[in-house]
């Protein structure tokens, strides 16, 4: 692959109002990034200062290429941090937990509540035999007691393992094994649309072939209560004990906390493996720089804890933060496109975080649901996990932000556990553009030999410096672990491709496997599907590329048209016109296929390669992680 190419970077800059940058906790990014630099391990202490530690570490980091420890032989367990250290410091009462069922049922913890139940799954785990080290594999719907098992495992040092419960069997079966489960925490069923879904019916069928499984543990949420069969299965609230104790397990900082499987729009899923203070720190450090988690605000991230993102900014960072969390276990159009508004404005959410696909989804929908409801809670947007098309940027801070609330598009992966690029609260917001590193993170945008590229030059994206939560190694394949960071010099290699401007902004251009190339120009296929999402026709886009004898790769573009539009010939060149007008010759798609949806994982990223597999009579390979 060609390492440089040039990428058209003018766009809007929108400048938020001067005074927000008064208000923030980290107002002056400038200031900020200094301070990291003058002196790295200072700066990460101070954050670790501010929370709870059984044992203070002896060195704050050992960088060993490619292994990194952090706050060495400290000993903490982040539950105390999470719940004892609140329901302590007088919020007892304070809110923690809000859930809405898709009926508009509603339950409310508190801290001393959350706090409470959190001990008593914690004990009854350890009442099955699960001891420190052990893994839980938790197959669960969006409801409180997910959360509640999460930390019930952190709190006797457990490993969990989330396994989001729309993966069907053979996902499933392959992450108990992978990961040795020894329990498997289960609900008898989710509700979505209206309908129940079963979930034990697929637990049983996934431990077949899993002899580590001792027991699995049914939430019986409907009536009449589903049937217990063999002996290995146990009702949640028989395993419940009536504690108002249960010590937490003194963890030393690099215990592991959890397994992630990445969604893995490439290749097979990678056991992402996290450990106790590392990420403690730097949850906590973004929740409170990032969002500027505050004690009133009500904190919607509308991910599910089945994803990195519900880990670090519905779990662990927000509680870590003394916050309160709203989690919802209903869809965005379910019963209607109006249900997440309604959410807002009855529970007056200040911070809400989401995804593109989300936004996109709304912006088909069109304004007038989000008109319906009364939005002046909000006070900070975010976006995760694709590109922010300047489209989608645009609706989403006027229609649902207002143009008052700054928008934080946030770039960052399981593998690093927090956001990494950002643009703070308060600065200059550059739609496209994800923003500048956050302060503790030296961020660049480099050639195939970890040279850095001028301004406008397409490279890699790559993080030089390790960084307190970063994943300590790939469960069963340290192999695999090695590679991110040799493959670019000694650089830790994201997989995105990326460029930056002369103010020092990034943008991410797409998965480096989703790069086009063209007559020998890379081309990012995030730029071309902007590109096409900003004509008014086009709700959603994907490209892929085709070999092609001449050109190397010729671009197809798949695209879901907005309500009102069909698809037609006159239309299809209207939008390869579009396309060469605002990129180029180079990038035009040849060819365009209207479609009704989109391949698409359940974390809601478009899996290009499902598309060109299918386009050219090719085998998809790993489905598994693939929305029905
Ligand atoms: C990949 C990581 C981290 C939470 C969700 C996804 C893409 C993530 C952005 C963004 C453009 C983004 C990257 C990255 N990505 N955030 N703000 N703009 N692309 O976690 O499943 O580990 O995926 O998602 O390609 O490498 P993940």
């Amino acid at each position: 692959m060609t390492e440089k190419f040039d990428v058209k970077l003018e766009g809007k800059t929108f400048f938020p109002d001067p005074s927000l940058r008064e208000h923030m906790r980290m107002g002056d990014y400038e200031l900020a990034y200094n301070e990291f630099l003058k002196d790295p391990e200072a700066y990460w202490e101070k954050v670790a200062e501010e929370l709870t530690w059984i044992n203070k570490w002896d060195k704050i980091c050992e960088w060993d290429h490619p292994h990194a420890r952090w706050f060495i032989n400290s000993k903490l367990n982040i539950t105390q941090n999470c719940l004892d250290r609140h329901v302590q410091s007088g919020k007892k009462n304070k809110v923690a937990l809000i859930w809405v069922g898709e009926g508009g049922e509603e339950k409310i913890l508190t801290y001393r509540q959350l706090h409470r139940e959190v001990m008593r799954f914690a004990a009854g785990l350890k009442s099955l035999g699960v001891k420190k080290g052990d893994a839980v594999c938790i197959y669960m719907p969006l409801v409180p007691e997910q959360i509640i098992v999460a930390l019930a495992c952190a709190r006797i040092g457990a490993i969990h393992s989330i396994v989001f419960a729309g993966f069907g069997t053979r996902a499933l079966n392959s992450r108990i094994r992978d990961s040795a489960a020894k329990i498997v925490v289960t609900a008898d069923a989710t509700i979505r649309r209206g309908k129940r879904v079963e979930l034990k019916a697929i637990v049983e069928e996934a431990v077949v072939n899993a002899p580590s499984v001792d027991k699995i543990v049914v939430l019986r949420r409907t009536k009449p209560p589903m049937e217990l069969y063999s002996e290995i299965e146990v009702d949640y609230y028989d395993v419940l004990k009536d504690v108002s104790e249960c010590e937490a397990e003194v963890m030393d900082a690099e215990d592991p906390l959890f397994i992630l499987y990445t969604s893995g729009t490439t290749g097979p899923a990678k056991g992402i493996v996290h450990t106790c203070a590392g990420y403690m720190v730097g949850t906590y450090y973004t929740t409170q720089n990032v969002f500027d988690l505050r004690d009133n605000d009500v904190f919607w991230c509308t991910a599910d804890p089945g994803w990195i993102t519900g880990h670090s900014y519905i779990i662990y960072g927000p509680l870590l933060a003394g916050g309160t969390i709203l989690i919802t276990e209903s869809t965005p159009d379910y019963p209607d496109p109006g249900v997440w508004w309604n959410i807002i404005d009855d529970f007056d959410v200040t911070i809400f975080y989401t995804a593109p696909t989300a936004i996109r989804m709304f912006m088909r929908m069109g304004e007038d649901w989000p008109r319906k409801y009364d939005l002046s809670s909000l006070r900070i947007l975010g976006s995760v996990g694709e590109t922010l098309n300047p489209e989608t940027f645009e609706w989403y801070y006027r229609v649902i932000g207002k143009e008052r609330c700054p928008i934080l598009d946030t770039w960052w992966q399981t593998e690093t556990g927090m956001h990494m690029i950002t643009t703070l609260a308060g600065q200059p917001m550059k739609p496209g553009f994800v923003g500048k590193p956050l302060p503790g993170v030296v961020a660049d945008v480099v050639d195939n030999n970890g040279d850095p590229v001028p301004p406008g030059k397409g490279g890699f994206l790559v993080i030089k410096e390790p960084w307190p939560s970063m994943m300590r190694t790939v469960r069963n394949n340290e192999e695999r672990y090695r590679q991110y960071w040799s493959t670019i010099g000694k650089y830790y290699t994201a997989g995105d491709l990326a460029v930056k401007d002369d103010d020092g902004y990034i943008m991410i251009l797409g998965r480096s496997d989703d790069v086009l190339i063209v007559a020998g120009h890379n081309i990012g296929s995030a730029e071309v599907e902007s590109a096409l999402v900003s004509n008014e026709a086009v709700a959603e886009a994907a490209v892929i590329g085709k070999p092609d004898p001449l050109k190397g790769e010729i671009i197809k573009a798949f695209i879901i048209l907005r309500k009102g539009y069909s698809p037609s010939d006159k239309l299809r060149s209207e939008l390869i016109y579009h396309v060469r007008m605002s990129l180029g010759p180079i990038a035009m798609p040849s060819e365009v296929e209207f479609v009704e949806s989109l391949p698409k994982t359940r974390s809601g990223k478009i899996m290009r390669r499902v598309l060109r597999a299918k386009e050219l009579g090719m085998d998809p390979g790993d489905v598994s992680t693939l929305e029905e």
